[in-house]
């Protein structure tokens, strides 16, 4: 078979095979949000380019190297969301959501696009679950967004992930510690790449998360951020710190950690493992104060973190964590002749409605080749439907693992009460005995 095409590169398809894992952990985070008094946004999945270049920040790899931006027939530059921190804050100011008191908390899931090289856990399009908070300065939100991913990850059951945190300090620290940077970047010029070269005046800061060979081990001697951020930043940071410890969540300061993206100040965090391989950061985040000022707003004090959903389901993968099967087939009506068909019809109908999974056929096979369907889909019960079952107004239920034992409904508007009835009492008997009345 040839085929016209095949998906894009750096792209990929969840299969019915595995989209209840995508759902499993996404109902997780979901609710993990909600508790935290989180409500979901939803934006578009492409925004005016300037937001990037303003937010995530001209210089950075991102805006530079890997967004999907084109123009559209009427002349306008538009960009493919690489993350979604920044179509959040746009929708907070433009939709005026402070009006509704603050610190207003969203949540999100969605699509990024990074032209990115691709490689196991780095995808052009990748998903994201995100949580922002908006308004408040408090160290205790730190550590509270901090909490709630480590909540994700207890509900999930992921466990050896570390927690590596940092503070890059303020608007005026960063000063400092860009002119430090900048003196050291220099005297290595001649090896940086042409990037990081036009990185040098502008943000030399940016350099430390090139992905560049030669720039990376340069960077590595680099002065760290920790020795220069002012007494203030340094308080805030030991007060994250003393909630950190409160909540008896262990970290390590890593101050090595300046997060690839413009808009962060003070407090940067991210979830590292060792499972996964190279990509081996599963989430995130940290505060951005100036960021929905950059952008219009009122100076708002906010805050977030990402998570890579790919990333995630593979630590889940690597640390043999099982995702709960979705429920299959409840019952599988098989019929001969076009009676028995219409009766079939109906009673799938009724079931549907008083919300069991139940299917018939409808491509047209025979009878054994349907009970051969209804076998590699997993029904727990068969009904089949003849001619003399008509006549005789009942027809066979069969437990499809409990073969020996079969009982009989009507087909007639006894029939849901009936089956219900046999249904019940079948779950009752496998829950006592090892046969799970749930297994596919
Ligand atoms: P980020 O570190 O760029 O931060 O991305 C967050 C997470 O998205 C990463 O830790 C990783 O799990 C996943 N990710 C990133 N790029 C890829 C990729 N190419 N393929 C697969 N997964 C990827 C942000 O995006 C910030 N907006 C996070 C944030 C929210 N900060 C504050 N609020």
């Amino acid at each position: 078979m040839e085929l016209l095409t095949k998906k894009v590169k750096g792209a990929e398809d969840i299969l019915p095979c595995d989209s209840y894992k995508w759902q499993f952990v996404e109902d997780i985070m979901r609710k993990e949000a909600e508790c935290f008094g989180f409500k979901e946004i939803r934006t578009p999945v492409f925004e005016h380019t300037v937001l990037f270049n303003r937010s995530v920040g001209e210089t950075t790899d991102v805006v530079q190297k890997e967004m999907y931006t084109f123009d559209t027939k009427g002349g306008e530059s538009i960009t493919l969301r690489p993350e979604g921190t920044a179509g959040a804050a746009r929708a907070y100011l433009e939709h005026a959501l402070y009006n509704n008191g603050l610190p207003v908390k969203v949540y999100y899931q969605l699509t990024c696009y990074r032209y990115e090289k691709a490689q196991a856990g780095r995808q052009r399009e990748f998903h994201q679950f995100g949580m922002e908070t908006y308004g408040a300065s408090d160290p205790k939100a730190d550590a509270e967004m901090i909490c709630a991913v480590n909540g994700i990850f207890n509900r999930l059951g992921v466990d050896n992930i570390r927690l590596e945190i940092n503070s890059i300090g303020c608007k005026s620290c960063r000063q400092d510690y860009t002119n430090a940077l900048k003196l050291y970047f220099e005297e290595h010029k001649d090896k940086l790449c042409p990037t990081c070269l036009s990185r040098l005046d502008r943000n030399p800061m940016r350099i430390l998360d090139c992905k560049n060979e030669a720039c990376h081990e340069i960077a590595k001697a680099a002065p760290t951020v920790l020795e220069y951020i002012c007494s203030d930043c340094s308080q805030k940071f030991n007060k994250v710190k003393t909630f950190l410890n409160a909540a008896d969540l262990e970290y390590t300061v890593n101050p090595t950690i300046v997060r690839g993206l413009d808009y962060y100040t003070n407090t940067v965090f991210e979830f590292v493992t060792d499972c996964i391989g190279a990509q081996s950061t599963v989430c995130g985040g940290g505060r951005y104060d100036g960021l929905i000022e950059e952008l219009g707003g009122q100076p708002t004090p906010s805050l977030g973190f990402a998570m890579g959903i790919e990333r995630l389901l593979m630590v889940m993968d690597a640390q043999g964590i099982e995702i709960p099967k979705p429920k299959t087939c409840d019952v599988y009506i098989a019929a001969l002749g076009e009676d028995a068909e219409a009766t079939a019809f109906r009673l799938v109908k009724e079931l549907r409605e008083a919300s069991f999974n139940a299917e018939f056929d409808i491509v047209g096979r025979g009878l054994r080749a349907q009970m051969k369907y209804a076998d590699k889909i997993g029904a727990k019960f068969s009904i089949v439907i003849g001619d003399d079952d008509l006549s005789a107004n009942k027809a066979v239920v069969k437990h499809m693992k409990i073969r020996d034992e079969q009982y009989e409904v009507p087909l007639d508007e006894r029939f849901l009460d009936e089956f219900i009835k046999i249904y019940m009492d079948i779950y009752q008997k496998t829950i006592s005995t090892s046969l799970n009345f749930n297994e596919n």
